[in-house]
């Protein structure tokens, strides 16, 4: 498997709880290294579009207002299979159904205040990438 990148962010419910480092240290102890990271405040615009997939669910709005709530850290992650390879470090969507180790069982509220986002295929990666970092960002 090659070398691949994927697109993280450190949610509202995580960055208010003092969590960034403990999560980088999950994600880093998974052989996934962070090439690019800012703390950002997201804008609301930003929110509805980069979760623009999800308008029409139920939770679309209450999404897009935890999302702009409190400060988030965008990220990209580097390392061998890592859409795959942070998905598993992430663990389930709804925390109860995560598995013991992950970032969500340990760390996530509820399927809404789950903590983490991950990409969920290479062209959604590169997208969501391109979407918060300028190339010029991404030093490897
Ligand atoms: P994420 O991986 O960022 O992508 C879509 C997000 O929608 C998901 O994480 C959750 O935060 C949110 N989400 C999914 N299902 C629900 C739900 N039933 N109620 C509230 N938020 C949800």
């Amino acid at each position: 498997m090659a070398i691949q990148r994927t697109f993280s962010i450190i949610k509202p419910d995580a960055t208010k709880r003092n969590l960034t480092g403990a999560i980088n240290a999950k994600i880093e102890a998974a052989g996934l290294r962070i090439v690019a990271q800012k703390r950002i405040r997201m804008t609301r615009e930003q929110a509805e579009i980069f979760y623009g997939v999800h308008r029409e669910r139920p939770f679309y709005g209450e999404l897009v207002a935890f999302m702009v709530s409190e400060p988030v850290v965008v990220q990209v992650l580097e390392g061998e299979d890592a859409i795959v390879k942070y998905r598993e470090v992430m663990g389930a969507t709804d925390p109860a159904e995560a598995a013991e180790g992950t970032i969500r069982k340990e760390f996530a509220l509820s399927k809404g205040e789950n903590a983490v986002h991950g990409s969920d295929a290479p062209e959604t990666a590169a997208e969501e990438i391109a979407y918060f970092f300028a190339g010029l960002e991404l030093v490897g």
